[in-house]
């Protein structure tokens, strides 16, 4: 564990934490995979893992950037075969979800992760649909499913994994664009996009991850997206903070990827008190919280500390999430009231 993910904040702010309302808008569902799970899954499927135990599979997780994670966590992969290990596999993301207190999640899954091993995609998303069922009857979290397309595969496999989800459309509230950025620019996605947008999807994309800010308006530009997932990259010019603060673009942030994945090289490092401070609609999520040392809560603990929030920074962060949800109005107004009931909206930045 890197010890900058590992300071704590202020007493009064670690509790203001715990007890936030909670909205998730960026975490692969295949992120959440736990080495514990990912074993029980390889006995009872007969999936070799090439590690000897729980312990060995988490020490092993040293990444030198996104390409080095993005590795090991399609080799993973591996062990989901059945409708029922997608099932418990979003299940035991929502368990921990509704000990961070998350109310409401727009989890990513990859199908062409799973479809290209052979999977069947109904397995995969009713699997996925069944778990978010249990969580909503468990816990009350409510939840937008995003069926996010693989950048470093064709456009043409992202318009047949499109076509292969038509019958659980109606189910699913967006499309994502996700996986290695440097090289697997997002203009080859923009008809794919608009198809999308036609079918009365909603469409987010990683971008300003590992590439820089030229590539978050490239991505505004072709895929008319409505959120950026990272995006952190764009603090380095003015001109497009303006714009995504004037446009009201959502930022989907994950400070312990970032710091994981040396996007950062400490916490310290993190854009988020600038994209507040600009203006910009920045929210805090896990990303691959199996992975990267910790759920929603430790990356809001994380930044806290490393960038000393205050209450009216938390209140932003947490009001950004849910307007930029896709929650309906209603569900919006709900969450904002628990908010309200938990911190007041102060001056913020
Ligand atoms: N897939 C899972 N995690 C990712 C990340 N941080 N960036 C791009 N693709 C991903
Ligand atoms: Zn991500």
């Amino acid at each position: 564990m890197l010890s900058d993910t590992h300071r704590q904040p202020d007493i009064e702010i670690a509790e203001l934490i715990d007890r936030l309302p909670k909205v998730e808008l960026h975490v692969h569902l295949e992120g959440t995979l736990e080495p514990e799970l990912a074993f029980r899954l390889a006995a009872r499927n007969g999936v070799a893992l090439p590690f000897a135990s729980v312990e060995e599979m988490r020490a092993a997780y040293h990444f030198t950037d996104l390409q080095s994670f993005l590795d090991v966590y399609y080799a993973a992969c591996s062990v989901l075969v059945a409708r029922e290990d997608f099932r418990e596999l979003t299940r035991a993301y929502l368990a921990r979800a509704h000990a961070d207190r998350v109310r409401h999640v727009e989890p990513f899954f990859d199908p062409q992760t799973h479809t290209d091993r052979g999977i069947p995609i109904e397995a995969v998303i009713a699997g996925i649909l069944d778990g978010l069922a249990d969580g909503q009857r468990e816990y009350g979290i409510t939840s937008g499913l995003i069926l996010s397309f693989l950048r470093h595969l064709p456009a043409e496999a992202a318009s047949a994994t499109l076509d292969a989800a038509e019958p659980w459309l109606d189910r699913i509230v967006a499309v994502g664009l996700d996986s290695s950025e440097v090289g697997f620019p997002p203009e080859p996605f923009a008809a794919i996009f608009a198809r999308a947008r036609a079918l009365g999807l909603r469409s987010v994309a990683h971008a300003g991850e590992e590439g820089d800010a030229s590539l978050v308006a490239r991505t505004l530009d072709s895929l008319r997206v409505s959120r950026i997932d990272h995006g952190v990259r764009a603090a380095t010019d003015p001109a497009l903070m303006r714009r995504l603060a004037e446009s009201g673009i959502t930022l989907t942030a994950c400070p312990n990827s970032n710091v994981r994945l040396r996007v950062f090289s400490t916490m310290e490092q993190s854009t988020i008190r600038t994209l507040l401070e600009a203006g910009v609609a920045v929210t805090i999520n896990s990303d691959d919280p199996a992975y990267f040392g910790g759920y929603i809560g430790d990356n809001y603990r994380a930044v806290a500390a490393a960038l000393a929030l205050t209450s009216g920074d938390l209140y932003r962060l947490a009001a950004n999430a849910i307007n930029g949800s896709f929650a309906t109005a209603e569900r919006k107004r709900e969450l904002l009231d628990e908010l309200e009931g938990v911190v007041a909206p102060g001056r913020g930045r």
